[in-house]
């Protein structure tokens, strides 16, 4: 037992953390830091067909926030991006039995790093999608242009 009376689950969570480092090029990144105690949290999202296949995190943080960070990206991998953002703090600290009254706002760290990385992943298809219909209206129009005919009328070609 710690002076902080952590359960056993999180202190092997602590112990032994799963996802941790980082994505490279990730399709949503998130960063974190927790005013009252100056920690930092990252989190890298890899997501397709709106599933996230795959999720690594960064802590700098404490015992508290390694576990329920470690824990959090067991519970995120393999879930949709909604699932994902339904998660919360309450549901995290259920997996790990409890956590000292004290250590609770450790365990958002992870959480809005997360949100954060969502919140990147849905920025970045907004801008795809609108490059992408940048792309086809500029198709379009260039095809318009090129077709024998579809001249615009103006004052000089008008008879
Ligand atoms: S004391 Fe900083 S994250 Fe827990």
């Amino acid at each position: 037992m710690t002076p902080l009376n952590y359960t056993k689950k999180v202190l092997k969570e602590f112990q032994h953390p799963t996802n941790m480092g980082e994505i490279k090029n990730p399709d949503g990144h998130g960063m974190v830091g927790n005013p009252s105690c100056g920690d930092v949290m990252e989190v890298f999202l890899r997501i397709r067909n709106n599933k996230i296949i795959d999720i690594k995190a960064k802590t700098f943080g404490c015992i508290a926030a390694i576990a329920t960070t470690s824990v959090l990206t067991k519970m995120v991998k393999g879930r949709t991006v909604e699932q994902a953002m339904r998660i919360k703090k309450e549901d995290i600290i259920k997996k790990l039995g409890a956590m000292p009254p004290i250590k609770i706002h450790c365990s958002l760290l992870g959480l809005n790093a997360l949100h954060k990385a969502i919140e990147d992943y849905k920025k970045k298809k907004k801008e795809e999608k609108n490059n992408e219909q940048e792309k086809k209206n500029r198709r379009e129009k260039n095809r318009r242009e090129a077709t024998p005919g579809a001249k615009r009328k103006t004052k000089r070609n008008v008879k």
